[in-house]
């Protein structure tokens, strides 16, 4: 079967959605679809503190079931169809400290947004692509799904696990149905949130900015490529996996940690 490939344009025509896209990766994988012609909505709790007028924005709060509702509704009722899916909400809020300081409502609140939220997006919008024989879910998890940290991110890195899990579970189920459901887990990225996870871990075992970054680079095993990744590289690489280009591609997870993983 020969294809001609069109890289630019390519996803002219399609509806995307993007949770979390108001910062990090999320706002560089929405800048990439839509760079790539697609009409993109993204979704988070507050307004972009710097708005791009040609991205779509709804607020709602993912980590409740109300939340979802609103956002399904408003993308099909506006756009009436969606052929991409980017869960990319998530992250870790947790203190410092390891398992006795986290109790029930931290564990709860990181795995709603980082389990359940994705959960119910897709449950909320597979009906519509099922009955349109088409699209593609991307979840994105972290390398700490098989890497865990224990000392602030054991429920985060517990809730990516179950993410990559259940990916590949809702793959097998809606792949014979058109729909291609994809993992992709990042190493450390480059972004405010993981900055600001620095600080918590340096304030709660009062050490300094260096000194946590350190502890977590050592507990990572070190980048072999020396650096984390710059948001715009993960975009990148969830752009090639929506296109028509990765056609073939479906219940996979895709690593891309600048060779973090110490195995093959
Ligand atoms: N950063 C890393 O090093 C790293 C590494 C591996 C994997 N990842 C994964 O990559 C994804 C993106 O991470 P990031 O660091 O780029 O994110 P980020 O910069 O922290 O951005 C998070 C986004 O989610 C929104 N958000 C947060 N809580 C929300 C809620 N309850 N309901 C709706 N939206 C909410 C935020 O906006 P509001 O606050 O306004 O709601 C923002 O748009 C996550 O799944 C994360 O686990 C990140």
């Amino acid at each position: 079967m020969k294809h001609d490939f069109n890289f630019n344009n390519e996803l002219s025509g399609k509806i995307a959605l993007v949770t979390g896209g108001t910062k990090g990766s999320g706002k560089a994988i929405a800048e990439r679809l839509l760079a790539a012609g697609a009409t993109v909505i993204i979704t988070a709790r507050n307004f972009p503190d710097e708005p791009n007028e040609k991205l779509h924005f709804i607020a709602a709060d993912l980590t409740i079931p109300l939340g979802t509702k609103k956002v399904v509704k408003e993308v099909l009722t506006k756009f009436d169809t969606l052929d991409i899916l980017v869960n990319n909400l998530g992250g870790s809020e947790a203190k410092g400290g390891g398992f006795s300081v986290l109790n029930d409502e931290d564990w709860l609140q990181t795995l709603q947004s980082n389990l359940l939220a994705p959960v119910r997006l897709d449950r909320g919008f597979l009906p519509q692509m099922i009955a349109q024989k088409r699209g593609v879910i991307i979840h994105i998890a972290s390398i700490q799904g098989k890497l865990p940290l224990y000392d602030s991110t054991l429920p985060y890195a517990a809730a990516k696990a179950g993410l990559i899990n259940y990916s590949k579970g809702l793959s097998n189920e809606v792949a014979s149905k058109g729909i291609r459901v994809l993992t992709v887990s990042p190493g450390w990225i480059n972004t405010k949130a993981s900055k600001a996870m620095m600080e918590r871990i340096a304030e709660s075992s009062n050490t300094t900015i260096e000194q946590a970054t350190q502890s977590v680079m050592d507990a990572l095993g070190g980048i072999p490529i020396g650096r984390p990744a710059e948001p715009e590289e993960i975009a990148e690489f969830v752009g090639f996996l929506v296109s028509p280009r990765a056609n073939y591609l479906s219940g996979t997870e895709f690593v891309i940690d600048g060779g973090t993983i110490p195995t093959v």
